[in-house]
């Protein structure tokens, strides 16, 4: 890979921060190919619940001795900050969030806390970031246009320090050319549909619904589908913003079912992943208008951003007894363990709820989860 004369120094900076963060990039970049390291318009680091980093984690980014030098955000931590309590978490992991998110932000990182940090500082069409977050991966390059790896925590972070990315992969127009057609048959599910064909799917795929798909579903769709695979871009044809750049793909798939069984009753039903737009939130108002007090715990997550500009709505959901949690979600943070079931309306916490949190899981759209939780 080629490195300017400026880029050097950096890699052999005697602040060992620089220098590790410029020898974890070169080294991707070599694994990958990339011919050179390109300027990012922003960084987002994922991986920052403290049930995830640890001791050693934190102890590392305790040690981080340098700035930031570009916008970065953090992904969901593993706690409401202000609200831990209520969550069942006890002090000693409270604490020890707070230190995790002190030495995030005394490197200058924003405390989102948010797996939709393009609700608060949306990109724009063409940008190169540097995001981890498989979610926010694949709606930045699919929905907005913009133009991101998928990226780990670390390598996120290294990016954010120095500025740059290794150019490869989906920094590459040629790379994002789709490499089959989904023809999705019937009103399905896209949170479901993705859920299904993550791991069915080799390169990009684009989609030919029968129907207009809202920004909520794109985001859900999208989040499904690296749930289960490798996906960090998708097209749709006549929606996102990239699909007529380039050829339809002969291979072609067709979908007209995606529906997964349900073999537990739920103690839990948590909405909230990726973190609710305004607009679910607005929705999930109006189907609750309908019922009385719930029977079932309801849990929302959303970012701090959303909460705070729908202050009087989420005043309303919590006087009907549901919860409104800000700044973490039901996979990151460990108080979901405590449930024997939970359901949910995403397939990203279909498939992450039993892998991280240890507890079984089931789907059905909003409205199911609503029905479920009040009669
Ligand atoms: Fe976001 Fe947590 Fe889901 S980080 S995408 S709500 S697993």
């Amino acid at each position: 890979m080629d490195l300017s004369r400026e880029e050097e120094r950096l890699l052999e900076s005697d602040n060992p921060t620089i220098a590790k963060c410029m020898e974890i990039l070169v080294a991707l970049g070599e694994i990958f190919g990339a011919d050179r390291l390109i300027p990012i318009k922003s960084a987002h680091i994922s991986g920052i619940s403290y049930k995830n980093i640890g001791e050693e984690g934190l102890e590392w980014l305790k040690n981080l001795n340098a700035k930031v030098r570009v916008r970065t955000t953090l992904n969901p931590a593993g706690m409401d900050l202000e609200r831990w309590n209520e969550m069942g978490l006890d002090e000693g992991f409270a604490r020890k969030q707070i230190e995790v998110l002190k030495a995030l932000e005394s490197i200058g990182a924003e405390l989102t806390l948010t797996c939709t940090p393009y609700y608060i500082h949306r990109p724009s069409f063409g940008d190169h970031l540097a995001w981890a977050e498989s979610s926010a991966v694949v709606y930045a390059n699919s929905v907005i246009g913009a133009r991101t790896n998928r990226e780990s925590g670390i390598s996120a972070l290294a990016s954010a320090i120095i500025g740059k990315t290794p150019r490869y992969g989906l920094h590459i127009k040629e790379n994002r050319v789709p490499a089959v057609l989904v023809k999705v048959k019937g009103d399905l599910n896209p949170s479901m549909v993705g859920y299904k064909l993550g791991n069915e799917i080799d390169g990009i795929p684009i989609f030919k619904f029968d129907r207009k798909l809202s920004d909520d579903e794109l985001k859900q769709l999208g989040a499904s589908l690296a749930s289960t695979g490798n996906v960090a871009m998708f097209h749709v044809v006549d929606q996102t913003p990239e699909w007529r750049d380039f050829e339809i793909p002969r291979e072609k798939i067709e979908v007209d079912k995606a529906e997964v069984e349900d073999d537990c009753e739920p103690d839990l039903i948590a909405l909230g992943c990726p973190h609710l737009s305004a607009n679910e939130i607005i929705e999930i108002a109006k189907i609750v208008e309908k019922y009385g007090k719930p029977k079932k715990r309801v849990w929302l997550f959303t970012s701090r951003h959303v909460y705070e500009n729908l202050d009087n709505l989420i005043k309303r959901l919590e006087g009907k007894g549901i919860k409104v949690f800000r700044d973490t979600c039901m996979v990151v943070s460990p108080a979901t363990e405590r449930f024997e079931c939970v359901m949910v309306n995403s397939g990203k916490a279909l498939t992450y709820l039993p892998k991280l949190r240890k507890v079984k899981a089931v789907f059905g759209s909003t409205n199911e989860c609503l029905r479920r939780a009040f009669e």
